[in-house]
């Protein structure tokens, strides 16, 4: 990567924390002092055991869930509501099973206020972009779970994020299907130019993908390390420093979910 060092975070996490209280249950401590940065354009991956608190910084990012401490600021503004600018992705493909993947892609655009022909035209456009263009009439449940995703991807760039944000993604594709997936979010990634935020449980996909792989500790979540992937895309998977990552990546891994388990034991 090179880009000018004083380029404005696209996303600043600084000194967060979120602790949930869920009415008539004790609090849960999710994140605990959580600090680090996105550049624009730069691909993080979020890895660590579940339960530490990942999915919940993702909706705070979004505008979804306020902090309890701490701030989040987004290409310098302190994120208190949603916004067009920072979309989020979920594993199942949140379409509206009624409507035809070209209308669920101009959905989004009408509240920002797109006339329709316009919509048709960028929703169009975004599809075939996602490899989609003779899909246009289809209803999400006439395609593949794959096609779904790649959908909801056409959906969420419709609305040209900075940020995109994906809760693993690709976690209900089989093998097959999820390597073809990073290889097309690579590709759209480029294209945008939007910084991606993406959660896996997957070691090969953190670092198939990835700039930079923030490792959670678990629950109550903090960065543990953050790891730059210095190497060139796409990644040798046959390269002994490949195989390094991955060992590393793996030993970080496992001394965080043996905490987690024990934690919940003693609970
Ligand atoms: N809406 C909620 N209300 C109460 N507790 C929640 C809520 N969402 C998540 N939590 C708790 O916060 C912790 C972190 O959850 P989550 O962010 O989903 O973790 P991850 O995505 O890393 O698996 C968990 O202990 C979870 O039970
Ligand atoms: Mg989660």
């Amino acid at each position: 990567m090179n880009r000018p060092i004083s380029a404005r975070p696209s996303v600043s996490i600084k000194a967060v924390d979120k602790i949930w209280t869920p009415e008539g249950r004790t609090p849960v401590e999710a994140l605990r002092g959580l600090e680090f940065d996105v550049a624009p354009g730069e691909f993080v991956v979020l890895l660590g055991p579940s339960g530490c608190g990942k999915s919940t910084l993702l909706y705070m990012i979004a505008g979804l869930e306020g902090v309890s401490g701490g701030s989040i600021v987004c290409d310098g503004l302190p994120v208190t509501e949603p916004s067009a600018e920072r979309g989020l992705i979920f594993q199942e493909a949140s379409l509206f099973p009624w409507l035809t993947i070209a209308d669920n892609v101009a959905f989004g655009l009408s509240i920002q206020g797109v006339l329709p022909v316009r919509r048709r035209e960028i929703a169009i456009e975004m599809l075939k972009r996602v490899g989609l263009g003779d899909m246009l009439d289809k209803k999400p449940d006439e395609l593949s779970g794959g096609m779904r995703q790649r959908a909801a991807c056409a959906r969420a760039l419709a609305m040209k994020p900075k940020v995109l944000m994906m809760d693993e993604p690709f976690a209900a594709l089989d093998v097959q299907t999820r390597s073809r997936m990073q290889d097309f979010l690579l590709q759209i990634w480029r294209d945008s130019g939007a910084s991606i935020l993406l959660v896996t449980h997957s070691i090969d996909e953190a670092i198939a993908l990835a700039d930079r792989v923030v490792v959670f500790t678990a629950r109550p979540g903090r960065v543990k390390t953050i790891v730059p992937i210095d190497l060139p895309r796409p990644r040798p998977t046959r390269d002994p420093r490949y195989h390094e990552y991955r060992d590393m990546f793996t030993e970080l891994l496992a001394a965080e979910v043996d905490r987690a388990f024990a934690e919940q034991e003693a609970a």
